[in-house]
């Protein structure tokens, strides 16, 4: 099976997470976008969704299914979302899309996060992928430098030769080379230097489920 195949999958067989007549928050990258699509199928079963980007709202409206503003909604039973890499404890790294900012806070208002992943993702230690950063523009610099007083190389990332800017107007420091044996610690110590909007660590707050798309079909790991 292709890698879009498993995670075609995993999209699929996340719909049985889904709670008849409620909202659900819905993550972002090219998992989320299957599962989406597969949303789109049975939009008459829920009340709406709440977005973490831009990019999946515009998604969501295109399958005709409504999308709130996340201070219209005091609670949802379930947020779906992809990772980057997640461990056998469901700590993950997340932001390889971006939007790990509107990812945790939308994931903080559900009563469970089920994450959906192809079984690449599935690692013993974080940090392989290179830990995503949102940053204030102007404390760029001065975050860089304390990730990398961290142990890590921080790299400002670009698109189009540019600084990519975040649909929360900042920008993201990706830090390279971080063995991270501790990710509850870690998060906490990132989320404590100034200038530092969201750490795309979820430790403190892992998945509580994860689907994993292997090819012996898709496993469902419990945290
Ligand atoms: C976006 C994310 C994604 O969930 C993560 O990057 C995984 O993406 P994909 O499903 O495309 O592999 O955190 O900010």
């Amino acid at each position: 099976m292709t890698q879009d195949e498993l995670k075609q999958a995993v999209a699929r067989a996340a719909i049985d997470h889904v709670v008849d007549g409620e909202i659900i928050g819905v993550g972002t990258g090219s998992t989320a976008n299957f599962f989406i699509d597969e949303l789109g199928r049975i939009k008459h079963r829920i009340k709406g969704a709440v977005a973490s980007s831009e990019a999946t709202a515009a998604r969501l409206r295109s399958h005709g299914i409504a999308v709130f503003d996340l201070n219209e909604v005091d609670s949802m039973p379930v947020y779906i979302d992809g990772a980057d890499e997640i461990t056998p404890h469901g700590a993950m790294i997340k932001g390889g899309g971006a939007a790990l900012t509107r990812e945790k806070i939308v994931a903080s208002v559900a009563d469970k996060f089920v994450c959906i992943a192809d079984g690449s993702k599935l690692v013993d230690v974080l940090g392989s992928f290179p830990l995503p950063v949102e940053v204030i523009p102007m404390a760029q610099a001065v975050v860089a430098r304390k990730l990398a007083a961290l142990g890590g190389e921080p790299r400002l990332r670009l698109k189009d030769g540019k600084p990519l800017i975040t649909d929360n107007g900042c920008m993201i420091i990706d830090v390279i080379g971080m063995k991270i044996t501790d990710p509850v610690q870690l998060e906490a110590s990132i989320n404590n230097i100034v200038g530092v909007v969201t750490v795309g660590l979820f430790a403190m707050h892992g998945a509580n489920v994860c689907l994993l798309g292997t090819a012996e079909g898709v496993k469902t790991l419990k945290f």
